[in-house]
């Protein structure tokens, strides 16, 4: 196990004097730590409503080691799984757990927003290498941010911003986005309305309930008098599901979008309640490149489902993980090469190429998708490289 202590103790050492460690004829604690595997935490939801999305980012970082042959860097690698059930509650003692029990040396993690700001408080003390495979948490790339943490996924403003732009540009006049009320919600409900506003709309209501409930029905019985043109919505996973067929059901007039969540591995469950629904996404059906056609056959190979943007996530965490690792030769105590080689790296993305900000957050193209004949379609790019502000960030 690898003690916060020991690893300041490591960084001192090769401060101190690299030629000394490499004119030793004794095995150092250095190069020991080289032969041993490589111990990465995965800090997911592998239960509740976010389940599916945890198995498909788990699935991404699993193929990209299997295409590496087993080795990062040269390094076997050992996984420390850990499911967070979507708790913010419980998301600082189950990062501690990971990083000084465990002694994981990377960690990836995690999907929910509020459990985030538990795994960024406890890394940003211990330096652990980690990679941010979904949740959307401003904080972390903007005020907050950290030369340890890099985000392959986006931040809630993304996506959300590109839908509020597409409506208001399509000439929607007023909108108002429905949602559930914890930071992944309120942050996509401030770039719709941004990107509304940009495109010439008006942002009119933010209703919210509690996460993750899914009594819809309160919420739903409001709309209709609000005098919006457009709905926007945030939800994800199995809320989601929930959410599109009671709208439906419901026979709300007022047109839905949204965050492409709302509808990203969730089609099945939602049958004919999802036609036509248009919302804003990083990721979508019928990107025919090769990168996708392959990632997409070797995923349903191993997952027997249809692969989703979690997994492409996953995917590229895995990636950026692998190109630090491959310019230190699997050396992580390497800080410094490490993060500049994971600061340049070009990722060759199933969703397209992809680069990391200065505030290491994605930068990425944002597609306009239409559900038809059970898929999300892509029909446009919104915004081409499209990076979060950032504000605040100084790495
Ligand atoms: C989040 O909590 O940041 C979050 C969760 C699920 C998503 C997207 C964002 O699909």
């Amino acid at each position: 196990m690898t003690t916060p202590i020991q690893r300041l103790n490591r960084r001192a050492l090769i401060k101190a004097g690299a030629a000394t460690v490499a004119a030793s004829v004794i095995p150092t604690r250095w190069a020991i730590a080289q032969t041993k595997p490589l111990k990465v935490g995965l800090m997911l939801p592998y239960s509740g409503t976010f389940a599916q999305l945890g198995e498909n980012i788990t699935h991404g970082v699993e193929m990209v080691l299997a295409e590496k042959g087993g080795k990062l860097g040269g390094r076997e690698v050992q996984f420390v799984k850990l499911d967070d059930e979507s708790k913010p509650e419980l998301g600082p003692q189950n990062a501690e757990r990971l990083v000084k029990r465990d002694g994981v040396d990377v960690l990836i993690g995690t999907v929910h927003s509020g459990v985030q700001m538990g795994i960024h408080k406890v890394v940003k003390e211990s330096g652990t290498l980690t990679l941010v495979p979904n949740a959307g948490n401003a904080a972390v790339t903007r005020d907050l941010c950290a030369k340890n943490v890099f985000r392959t996924s986006f931040t809630n403003w993304q996506p959300a911003y590109a839908m509020g732009l597409a409506l208001g540009k399509k000439g929607v006049k007023k909108a108002s986005w429905i949602t559930w009320d914890y930071a992944a919600g309120t942050e996509s409900a401030e770039g719709f309305k941004q990107g509304l506003e940009a495109g010439g709309g008006q942002f009119v209501s933010l209703l919210t309930l509690k996460f993750p409930e899914t009594n819809f029905q309160p919420l739903l019985a409001q709309i209709q008098g609000l005098g919006v043109d457009a709905i926007g919505a945030f939800f994800s996973g199995g809320g989601a599901v929930q959410f599109v067929k009671d709208y439906a059901a419901a026979g709300i007039k007022v047109p839905l979008c949204g965050s492409g969540f709302l509808t990203e591995g969730t089609l099945g469950g939602q049958g004919a309640a999802a036609d036509g629904i248009e919302t804003a996404l990083h990721y979508g059906d019928g990107l025919d490149t090769p990168k996708n056609n392959a990632f997409r056959a070797a995923f349903k190979a191993k997952a027997n489902r249809e692969a989703d943007v979690f997994a492409v996530q996953g995917y590229d965490a895995a990636q950026l993980l692998a190109a630090g690792l491959e310019a230190v030769k699997g050396n992580i105590e390497d800080e410094k090469t490490l993060h500049a080689a994971m600061e340049k790296a070009k990722i060759d993305s199933p969703r397209g190429a992809i680069t990391m900000s200065p505030q290491h957050n994605v930068v990425q193209d944002i597609y306009l998708r239409k559900v038809t004949n059970g898929q999300n379609k892509i029909v446009s790019t919104i915004a081409a490289q499209l990076a979060d502000p950032g504000t605040g960030c100084k790495i």
